[in-house]
């Protein structure tokens, strides 16, 4: 059988990790890129993996060092590009990643956020992530490489990783709160995102971008969910400004067509829900 080797940078992350899982369930060979090898913390649940002792490589990479990925991605079949600090307090944007937050209004795939407005707003993540695009699809162009941009939306469900990332805590900080804010999410299984980035990489005909969203419902609606699947757990009812008003965001819909079209099944809400809440229940986030 011939090797095929793919690389998947920043693979201790969330969304990477369970990508690394499915791509070894898949058969491939997966060289993955760590920004310290040695830790553990980061590291441990990827060497656990099914298929990791024959099939996983670990390679140090840090984004900022120029050339740091070329020997690693060299002899890959594809190129899974995660790595990126993935939260919102970022100073600058100067980190740079494919993937891109859709977080203001937009209906499909057309859609890119506007960097002006990013930069005078200070969303510098969400600025980091529309230059980091804009910049990959250049490049791409101008060296005739193929590539494929997976846009998820708010991304929850178990986590493989012992520490939490930025998107779960969304639904931590719901529990025992006595306010939820007032803010409409489109929440999507990390489990379906991973899935989505193996679909667009083995169809032939994939290409452009690929919105995986969910559903938009606000931080209430979520609180609600979880009070049916959890009645014992303390979930807030009250909205944290006076007014309770439900359009922080207007709650515009995403379109899945194109990502559905791939083959992409979405995890119904409640599950993800009910995973997510597991995971944290499993490595004693609360
Ligand atoms: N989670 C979401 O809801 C969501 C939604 C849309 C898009 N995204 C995008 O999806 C990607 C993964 O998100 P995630 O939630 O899985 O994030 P995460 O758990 O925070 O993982 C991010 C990974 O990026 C690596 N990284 C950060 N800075 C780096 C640097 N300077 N050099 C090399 N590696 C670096 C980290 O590596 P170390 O472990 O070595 O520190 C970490 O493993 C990101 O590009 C994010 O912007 C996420």
């Amino acid at each position: 059988m011939v090797e095929k080797v793919v690389c998947v940078t920043g693979a201790s992350g969330y969304i990477a990790s369970w990508l690394v899982n499915l791509l070894l369930r898949h058969g491939y060979t997966v060289k993955a890129t760590v920004r310290d090898p040695s830790d553990k913390k980061k590291t441990d649940h990827l060497v656990g993996l099914d298929g990791a002792k024959e099939r996983l490589q670990l390679f140090k990479a840090e984004l900022l060092d120029e050339g740091a990925f070329d020997s690693v991605v060299h002899g890959c079949i594809g190129v899974y590009h995660t790595a990126s600090p993935c939260f919102y307090d970022t100073k600058d944007p100067q980190f740079f990643s494919l993937e891109n937050l859709l977080l203001m209004m937009t209906a499909d795939e057309t859609w890119f956020s506007d960097p002006d407005f990013c930069e005078k707003s200070k969303l510098w993540y969400m600025l980091s992530k529309t230059l980091a695009e804009k910049t990959a699809w250049k490049f791409a162009q101008e060296n005739g490489i193929d590539i494929t941009v997976i846009n998820p939306g708010m991304a929850i469900g178990p986590l493989l990783q012992p520490t939490l990332n930025t998107s779960v805590t969304h639904i931590l900080n719901l529990i025992g709160a006595e306010t939820f804010r007032n803010t409409t999410y489109r929440f999507v299984d990390v489990r379906d995102v991973a899935n989505a980035h193996i679909l667009a990489f083995e169809n032939p005909s994939a290409c452009g971008r690929y919105c995986v969203t969910g559903k938009p419902l606000h931080l209430s609606e979520i609180s609600d969910i979880l009070h049916q699947l959890y009645p014992s757990l303390k979930l807030p009812q009250k909205c944290v400004d006076d007014e309770q008003s439900m359009l922080a965001l207007p709650p515009f819909q995403v379109s899945q067509d194109r990502v559905i079209s791939l083959g992409l099944t979405f995890t119904p809400l409640e599950l993800s829900l009910k995973d997510t809440v597991e995971s944290f229940k499993e490595k004693k986030f609360f």
